[in-house]
């Protein structure tokens, strides 16, 4: 089901410079019960984006009305907003007056296996690095070749994230996903001033670290810290919390924390279905 510029079709005008050059923005959400799991963070996120890319941000009560429609009836599945600069100007030089486009739409929830959330998952860290740019940091920006690559690095069943570094040798995310580890009790998170997108359930976890008086540090690290870690777990809007089993040889146990985390988050996401 798609909505494009608010009618039901989905055929994007070839000159759209999302298709030309990526150059635009996307949320993915996930819809329990016919409704969109913390849309307003996401709809913040899509707007700062905007701002930093000088989209202009769609009118969000009509957004909001549009989401409603889009997912009103349907159970679970996953929401993906797409706005883009639309179509026009030359080359790389934007139109003098942008029209951007936006584009919804509603897929089927992926169906992961449910030991994913008890037991944990397999990681792999990715040869594929990320490139910095402070500027493009933080926001969920079109163009993910970097990631596409990486996620090109292995095939089947057996890996279900590969984490990636900057070309400093900081480990900076997952290809999909957010990381986070735990060492003597605190927990720790890496810095995404210089790349990676700043997740939405990353932001959560966070704010539940802090309400919950769980020391938390941001900062870079490079691969042995995490590879030290007693507990690594990874985040995203679709997966919620993954416990991490195993990344590359190293195996870990899913602590305290992490299971504290996943009933918090479990809690907020409850909350939040109720409002
Ligand atoms: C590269 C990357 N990092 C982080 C995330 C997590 O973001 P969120 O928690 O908003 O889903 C995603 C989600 O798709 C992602 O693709």
């Amino acid at each position: 089901m798609f909505l494009l510029n608010g009618e039901r079709r989905h055929c994007v005008d070839v000159s759209d410079r999302g298709f030309q050059y990526g150059d635009g923005l996307f949320e993915t959400i996930a819809v329990y019960q016919g409704k969109p799991l913390f849309l307003q963070q996401h709809l913040d996120r899509l707007r700062a984006g905007c701002q930093r890319l000088f989209i202009p941000y769609p009118e969000q009560d009509q957004l909001k009305a549009e989401v409603k429609q889009l997912c009103e009836g349907s159970d679970t599945a996953v929401l993906k907003i797409i706005v883009t600069r639309g179509s026009g100007g030359r080359g790389y030089r934007q139109p003098d007056s942008i029209v951007p486009t936006r584009l919804l739409s509603l897929h089927p929830f992926p169906e992961y296996p449910a030991n994913f959330q008890t037991d944990g998952v397999v990681l792999r860290f990715c040869q594929q690095r990320l490139a910095s740019n402070p500027v493009l940091a933080g926001i969920k920006h079109m163009n993910r070749l970097e990631q596409i690559l990486a996620r090109a690095e292995w095939q089947g069943d057996a890996i279900q994230e590969g984490l990636m570094l900057d070309y400093d040798g900081h480990v900076v995310e997952g290809t999909m996903s957010n990381l986070f580890f735990v060492k003597d009790g605190v927990l720790y998170v890496p810095l995404l001033t210089y790349c990676g997108i700043v997740g939405i359930v990353r932001q959560k976890v966070v704010s539940l670290a802090q309400y919950n008086q769980i020391g938390i540090v941001e900062k870079q690290f490079d691969k042995t810290r995490v590879l030290e870690a007693d507990e690594v777990f990874v985040t995203n809007s679709v997966i919620g919390i993954w416990p991490v089993k195993q990344l590359d040889q190293q195996c870990f146990k899913v602590g305290r924390i992490t299971r504290r985390m996943q009933q918090w988050y479990a809690e907020a996401r409850t909350e939040e279905l109720k409002l």
